[in-house]
C-alpha cells in the first residue's frame, strides 16, 4: 500500500544519508566525490534495468573504502583476513582494494547482501558470469561523471543501450589502456571479452 511504500523509501533514504556521512569521514574529498558519483550512476543504471537501486547505491558508496591504502597495507589486510591473492594482484596489489573493500563492507558496515559484496569485489577486474548488479557497479565506476577521459560519454551511452553492450565497450577500453602501457591483462578480463564477443558479435 502507498503509505507503507513511502515509509520504506524514506527509511532507505535515511540509511543512505547516514552511510554517506560515515563514508565521507573515511575518504579524501575527491575520492568521496567519486564514490558518490558511482552510487548515483549505479542507481540510474539499476532503475533503467529493474534492479534494486538501494543495492546499487550502497555498493557504489562502499566500493573504494580501501582505494587509498598502500600495497603493503592491502597485502597485509589480505593476509590477516584470509583473502586469496592471485598472480595479477600480487603484481599489482592496488587491485586488492576491491576484495578488501567487500570485506570491510561486510565486517564494518554489516552488508550481508552477497550480490552487493560481489559487486564491490569485482569492480576493478571484470569476471565471467557477472550478475546484473556486478555489471552496474563495474560500469558506474568506469564512467561516473567525475571521470574525465575522452570517450566517457560513449561508454555511458553504450551502457544505457544494454548492460552487455556497456560491458563490452568498457572492457575493450580498459584492455586498450593496458595494452598501450604494456601492462598484463587479467585472464578473467580476456574471458569476459571473449564471452561478450561470442554472445553479441564484433562491434568493430
Ligand atoms: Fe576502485
Ligand atoms: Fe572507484
Amino acid at each position: 500500500m502507498e503509505p507503507r511504500a513511502t515509509t520504506l523509501t524514506a527509511g532507505a533514504g535515511i540509511r543512505f544519508i547516514r552511510l554517506c556521512a560515515t563514508v565521507r569521514a573515511r575518504l579524501p574529498r575527491e575520492r568521496f566525490k567519486h564514490v558518490l558519483g558511482v552510487a548515483r550512476t549505479g542507481e540510474k543504471l539499476a532503475r533503467r534495468y529493474g534492479l534494486s537501486t538501494e543495492a546499487a547505491r550502497t555498493a557504489g558508496l562502499l566500493h573504494d573504502l580501501a582505494r587509498q591504502w598502500t600495497a603493503q597495507e592491502l597485502l597485509g589486510y589480505a593476509r590477516d583476513h584470509g583473502i586469496a591473492v592471485d598472480e595479477i594482484e600480487a603484481a599489482a596489489p592496488v587491485l586488492l582494494h576491491a576484495k578488501a573493500g567487500a570485506d570491510i563492507a561486510r565486517r564494518e558496515f554489516g552488508v550481508t547482501d552477497v550480490d552487493v559484496l560481489a559487486a564491490i569485489a569485482t569492480h576493478t577486474v571484470a569476471v565471467p558470469g557477472m550478475s546484473p548488479l556486478q555489471k552496474v557497479v563495474f560500469l558506474a565506476d568506469t564512467f561516473e561523471p567525475s571521470r574525465t577521459f575522452a570517450g566517457r560519454a560513449a561508454l555511458e551511452a553504450a551502457a544505457l543501450r544494454s548492460l552487455d553492450e556497456g560491458m563490452l565497450a568498457c572492457v575493450k577500453a580498459s584492455m586498450e589502456y593496458l595494452l598501450a602501457r604494456g601492462v598484463p591483462i587479467a585472464p578473467q578480463t580476456l574471458e569476459v571479452y571473449n564471452e561478450l564477443v561470442r554472445r553479441h558479435g564484433q562491434t568493430g
